[in-house]
């Protein structure tokens, strides 16, 4: 069942145009993804709900926003520790030459967590426990670290660079320069919505881990000397979030989280501070008012040996999809690490002045995947069983279309009428996307919105001819209301806000 689950997806995407791979028709490299039609008005729709959510309503303290190159220079990821410790294990089949991830094989092969252990006691648990290639049982060799970032060479000259590995170094690299021209006061923020690129061994499950992939990050600056919050901490305090600390991974069936409330979770020293915490919070609602429920959600606290090389403590947010817990967020406490290293590295002085004491600030990150958030999001909303076709029960304001127009019948009268209002509604400054649809019958046509997500149908019938009126259903629950054309271009517009906090 949970196999089929995510092969309805991927075929629902292919179908409808949310996802497809990349260069499909020359049967492309593994981990490259393109989203189709719907797919990409869903990941627009998601960003803009994200720097609304997280930026534009965020008033605990400031957010920039920043748009930053892809690709950056040796030197800045030298400092970042990215060129020495941006690695994966992996080692190569003697008999059909596939390469594997080792750490990866292991966990499958022998169910044993391995990820962080260094190549040698991964090669030698291979002895020890006879790992062989799951594809032909052959012999492995080759054992190495893999470099994850994709290496480029730069103009004539051939000065090296890498495609960035997360959008968070042009954050930490452009940090003077905005706390400069912001006339910036701790604590701040700093957000990037933008492309990323992981050189992964084996990509899979679609467009769960990919090579060339996007993330919605934040920085938040803040004062390690005042040991304060943000100060809308006490909004979310209450919101009950879910740990799985590392005491309870250690237990041999994978522990259990612990409910509590975020509040309570940096009192009990659970959670670093209060700026990871209100994050924490803010998260569960946000992925909540997404369609994901609270039980599907927890925050995992890494174990030393797989936290990354810059973070003192990771809370990352998994989510259960039909393959099991997968991060969705990765949220570090990444201290003053990166601004320590390009200082030194550059000779240029990160420190900022908070009321007369020079610091360096210390940086907590929320660091959201955005393809994963989209997958999430399908797995959650897709149904079976309720009506005689799939429906995809999108959140609203994530939906691609907020509307489908119909003329009823495929007459003359009916089809002008409905073009009428179709292109009227195109024409609208609100961000309601709507298409027209006059092929088929109208239960194919309710069958083909269901399934792509639509909102809302509109009919246009013999009556809207005469009082200008139609009728509006609900994808949810196919209920019907009879509206004024007049009031159609607000009603679309509310309703995408339905059951969103005020
Ligand atoms: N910035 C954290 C990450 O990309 O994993």
């Amino acid at each position: 069942m949970p196999e089929q689950l995510a092969e309805s997806i991927v075929q629902l995407a292919l179908r409808r145009g949310f996802f497809n791979p990349t260069a499909e028709i020359y049967r492309g490299p593994a981990g490259f993804y393109d989203l189709g039609p719907l797919g990409t008005l869903m990941k627009l729709n998601l960003i803009n709900y994200w720097l609304d959510t997280f930026v534009k309503r965020e008033t605990s303290f400031e957010v920039y926003l920043i748009d930053g190159s892809l690709i950056l220079p040796y030197e800045a990821l030298k400092a970042s520790g990215h060129v020495d410790k941006f690695t994966d294990p992996k080692a190569e089949c003697v008999k059909c030459g596939r390469i594997h991830r080792l750490d990866q094989l292991i966990e499958e092969t022998l169910g044993l967590k391995v990820e962080g252990k260094g190549i040698e006691d991964l090669q030698e648990i291979v002895k020890v426990q006879g790992v062989r290639c799951p594809n032909c049982g052959g012999e492995l060799t080759g054992f190495k670290e893999h470099h994850l970032m994709f290496k480029l060479s730069i103009g004539g000259g051939g000065e090296a660079a890498f495609l960035r590995p997360e959008t968070a170094q042009n954050i930490f690299l452009n940090f003077k320069r905005i706390a400069y021209a912001m006339r910036a006061k701790l604590p701040f923020a700093v957000a990037q919505v933008g492309k990323s690129f992981r050189n992964e061994i084996s990509p899979r499950q679609s467009i769960i881990r990919l090579r060339e992939f996007s993330q919605m990050e934040i920085e938040v600056f803040f004062s390690p000397i005042r040991g304060d919050g943000p100060s809308k901490f006490e909004d979310v305090g209450d919101t009950v979030i879910r740990v799985l600390t590392r005491e309870e991974q250690k237990r041999g069936d994978g522990g259990e989280a612990i409910e509590l409330r975020a509040r309570d979770a940096v009192e009990e020293g659970i959670v670093p501070n209060k700026f990871l915490a209100y994050y924490l919070a803010k998260e569960v609602r946000f992925f909540q008012s997404l369609g994901i429920p609270p039980e599907n959600m927890r925050f995992r606290h890494l174990l030393p040996e797989e936290t990354p090389h810059y973070s003192g403590g990771n809370f990352d947010l998994e989510v259960k999809f039909s393959f099991g817990w997968k991060e969705v967020v990765g949220n570090a406490y990444r201290r003053d690490y990166d601004l320590t290293v390009h200082s030194k590295h550059s000779g240029e002085d990160l420190s900022i002045d908070d009321n007369g004491v020079k610091i360096v600030p210390h940086v907590v990150e929320p660091s959201f995947g955005v393809e994963r958030i989209l997958y999430a999001i399908l797995e959650h909303s897709y149904r079976e069983g309720v009506r005689e076709w799939p429906i995809l029960m999108l959140p609203r304001i994530i939906s691609p279309i907020k509307a489908a127009i119909l003329p009823l019948l495929d007459r003359t009268a009916l089809v002008a009428k409905a073009w009428e209002i179709y292109t009227w509604l195109r024409a609208s400054r609100l961000p309601i996307y709507t298409v027209y649809d006059d092929r088929g019958s109208i239960g194919r046509r309710y069958a083909r919105a269901d399934e792509a997500g639509v909102n809302l149908c509109v009919t246009i019938d013999h009556q809207t001819l005469q009082d200008n009126t139609v009728t509006v259903r609900d994808r949810d629950t196919t209920s019907q209301i009879r509206v004024k054309i007049d009031e159609l271009e607000e009603l679309i517009f509310n309703d995408t806000y339905r059951g969103l906090e005020q």
